[in-house]
């Protein structure tokens, strides 16, 4: 068995979770670009927002390494509660990625458990996560891990719909 060792990221980490976090930009972009639109140039912009992640306190980055590599990379923050949503101040995974070479071993799970451990670190009463719905292998996960469905986002670009 493979072995992975899931730990918080430091600034060494930052041109990995650059290259990552655009590959997961990447693709929802793919899945809808009027949705997703991509910070350009993609690694550095990711790279730059990670590194100020990294000093806050209500946030926090993990990255699985499997032989001394990183293959793969959780984002979390608190956030504050919403007013227009009826949220209440939430923990939320913003970002759960784990590269193609790396899946279906397990390390998917383990970074998510791995998350949710450190919302509830920050005091987190809840744990929240969008995923799109094209995207079977994260729903998938996130169900097997006592994740529910709670909103459906839908949009419309006037000029595109029935008419
Ligand atoms: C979603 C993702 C994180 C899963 O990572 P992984 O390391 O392959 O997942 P694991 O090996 O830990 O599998 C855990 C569970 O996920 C689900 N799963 C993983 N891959 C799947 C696939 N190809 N099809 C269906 N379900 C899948 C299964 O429920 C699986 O449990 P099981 O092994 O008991 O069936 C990975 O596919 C990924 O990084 N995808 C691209 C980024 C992404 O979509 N992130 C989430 C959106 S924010």
């Amino acid at each position: 068995m493979t072995a992975v060792e899931i730990r918080r990221a430091n600034p060494a980490d930052l041109p990995a979770l650059g290259r990552l976090g655009a590959l997961l930009a990447r693709q929802h972009h793919g899945y809808d670009p009027r949705r997703y639109f991509l910070p350009e140039p993609v690694e550095e912009e990711y790279v730059r927002f990670y590194q100020a992640q990294l000093a806050r306190p209500d946030a926090a980055l993990l990255v699985a390494e499997v032989a001394g590599r990183v293959v793969g990379f959780a984002f979390v923050r608190v956030e504050p509660a919403e007013f227009l949503s009826l949220l209440s101040a939430s923990g939320w995974i913003h970002d759960l990625f784990v590269e193609e070479s790396a899946r279906g071993m397990g390390v998917g799970r383990r970074l998510l458990d791995a998350a949710v451990e450190e919302l509830c670190r920050l005091r987190a009463s809840a744990v929240m996560l969008s995923v799109a719905p094209q995207n079977e292998p994260a729903r998938r996960l996130f169900l097997g891990r006592g994740f529910r469905f709670a909103l459906q986002e839908m949009r419309l670009d006037p000029g595109t719909g029935p008419g």
